[in-house]
């Protein structure tokens, strides 16, 4: 995959969605990270009792594929079917994947709608001191 398939990256984001453990909220996130190995790595938002300790789809992916040993990422794709919006990854994701994801990487959102979000992860994270310091070097 040079050119990235992004409506393919979110169907297999929608797909994890299915896989959530979301008692609680009832609202399901899946993300699709495309690592730099051309691999695929998705995740879904997983709960607890204790609400604090729910993990996010997109810091599951991220886990899960480091765990594996990929560490960058070239395209991210996140759905959440249980609202009809598109909903962007929270603040603390964010961090997280900017921390593996450069800042020109695209990044798209949807809900139940048709309608998506196409932005890149600069645009989700500007003036990321990670990126801003390495320009500085
Ligand atoms: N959630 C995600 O998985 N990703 C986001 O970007 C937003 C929120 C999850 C956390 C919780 O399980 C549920 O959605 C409701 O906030």
């Amino acid at each position: 995959m040079n050119e990235v398939d992004l409506e393919d990256l979110f169907r297999q984001a929608l797909a994890a969605a299915d896989r959530a453990y979301a008692p609680y909220s009832h609202f399901r996130v899946g993300a699709a990270l495309l690592g730099d190995d051309g691999e695929v790595y998705t995740g879904c938002n997983v709960e607890n009792r204790s609400f604090g300790l729910a993990i996010c789809a997109e810091r599951t992916a991220v886990v899960k594929a480091v765990s594996l040993g990929q560490r960058s990422f070239r395209a991210l794709a996140i759905a959440t079917p249980d609202s009809q919006a598109p909903v962007g990854p929270c603040g603390a994701c964010r961090q997280v994947l900017s921390e593996f994801m450069p800042s020109d990487a695209p990044v798209c959102f949807g809900g139940g709608q048709a309608i998506q979000v196409r932005t890149t992860m600069g645009e989700l994270l500007p003036h990321d001191s990670l990126h801003d310091l390495a320009k500085n070097l």
